[in-house]
């Protein structure tokens, strides 16, 4: 019998770091041309709620292939791994990692779960379910922003390592030049031979892609919203939130989907807390977050810049999503 697991968590988001980290966005997104804000401010706990709907979506494909993909590769994703520590970023509710702890388990190497996101709700949510279904598992939470806190991270156990899996397409969300500084980063705080699991939609045919970000009863417009609901209530701006339109195009350019919220009418925004005026022309558009389709060659190259080499890889028979398990050089 092994003995019971621990729970811990870690906030490593001190409530001035973060309205301090809201208020400096804010300030320089509406402020830019065009305007723009920062998506890890979607994820309060109603975002993270809706972001749950988002995954129950017919047309929101990602999760569903991403799960597809893990039940069939996460015993060899245990055996190729050894890992005693899965570490996940961005881990949200923790759903579709049941399915690595599990593999990881009957490969009989796991001790340590640490999921890491912004989202202190849907954190301290996953934590004790984990806690009670996994009741050997040291789970060690930690509330932090995967662009900043990396280094708070718990290491190794001694003669231990860790495999850090970063599910779900969310490195699409980052831009190029955030995303290589990223992957550096996740690099530097590997040992050489430890992994990293890397989940990233694939670009396909954009009447799949599109709706997926645009579905027909409208979650994905009031996830999309929901960041100006966050700028009312913790700046006290005053948002006509129904004033502005969900809008997700393709652009083949960058091969992303870019999602906007489109002022319908000419409007004056206050934002109390900042002490700002900002007014937006009917037809305007804010910029909110991108979702990056790769191809597997840009996956390889994008990768192999941040020192790391193409272990195995998992891709859909549709060829939308691909599972990629690298380790570190
Ligand atoms: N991994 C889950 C959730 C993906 S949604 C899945 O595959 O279904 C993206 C998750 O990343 C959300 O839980 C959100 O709260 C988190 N997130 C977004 N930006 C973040 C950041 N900068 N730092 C840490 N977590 C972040
Ligand atoms: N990581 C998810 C993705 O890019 C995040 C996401 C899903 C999302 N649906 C969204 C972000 C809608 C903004 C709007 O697929």
């Amino acid at each position: 019998m092994s003995d019971p697991g621990t729970i811990q968590l870690d906030v490593h988001l001190s409530q001035t770091d973060a309205g301090a980290a809201l208020r400096s966005d804010v300030t320089r997104g509406l402020a830019a041309s065009p305007k723009e804000l920062p998506p890890k401010w979607f994820y309060d706990a109603r975002g993270s709620e809706l972001f749950e709907q988002i995954t129950a979506l017919p047309e929101y494909y990602p999760f569903r292939t991403e799960r597809a993909l893990l039940t069939d590769s996460v015993d060899d994703v245990a055996r190729a791994s050894g890992a005693d520590t899965v570490v996940e970023l961005g881990s949200g509710s923790s759903t579709k990692t049941r399915l690595l702890l599990d593999a990881f388990t009957r490969a009989g190497t796991l001790r340590r779960y640490v999921p890491q996101d912004v989202s202190e709700s849907a954190l301290r949510g996953a934590i004790d379910e984990l806690h009670r279904d996994y009741p050997h598992l040291d789970v060690h939470g930690v509330v932090g922003d995967f662009t900043r806190d990396l280094d708070r991270l718990p290491g190794a156990e001694p003669g231990g390592k860790r495999m850090i899996a970063f599910l779900g397409g969310t490195i699409g969300n980052l831009l190029p030049g955030p995303r290589h500084d990223f992957l550096l980063h996740v690099r530097s705080v590997l040992q050489p031979g430890e992994q990293l699991l890397l989940g990233t939609g694939l670009a396909t045919d954009p009447a799949v892609m599109v709706p997926a970000y645009d579905d027909a009863a409208g979650v994905t417009a009031e996830f999309n919203r929901n960041v100006l609901h966050v700028l009312n209530r913790e700046l006290h701006a005053d948002f006509d939130v129904d004033a502005f339109q969900h809008v997700a195009v393709w652009d083949a350019d960058n091969s992303w989907i870019e999602m906007r919220l489109r002022a319908t009418r000419d409007m004056r925004v206050r934002v109390a807390d900042l002490d700002l005026g900002v007014d937006f022309t009917a037809g305007e558009e804010l910029a909110t977050e991108v979702s990056a389709k790769f191809t597997t060659d840009v996956l390889d190259d994008v990768t192999a810049a941040a020192g790391f080499t193409t272990t195995r890889r998992w891709v859909d028979p549709d060829r939308r999503f691909a599972l990629t398990l690298l380790t570190a050089a």
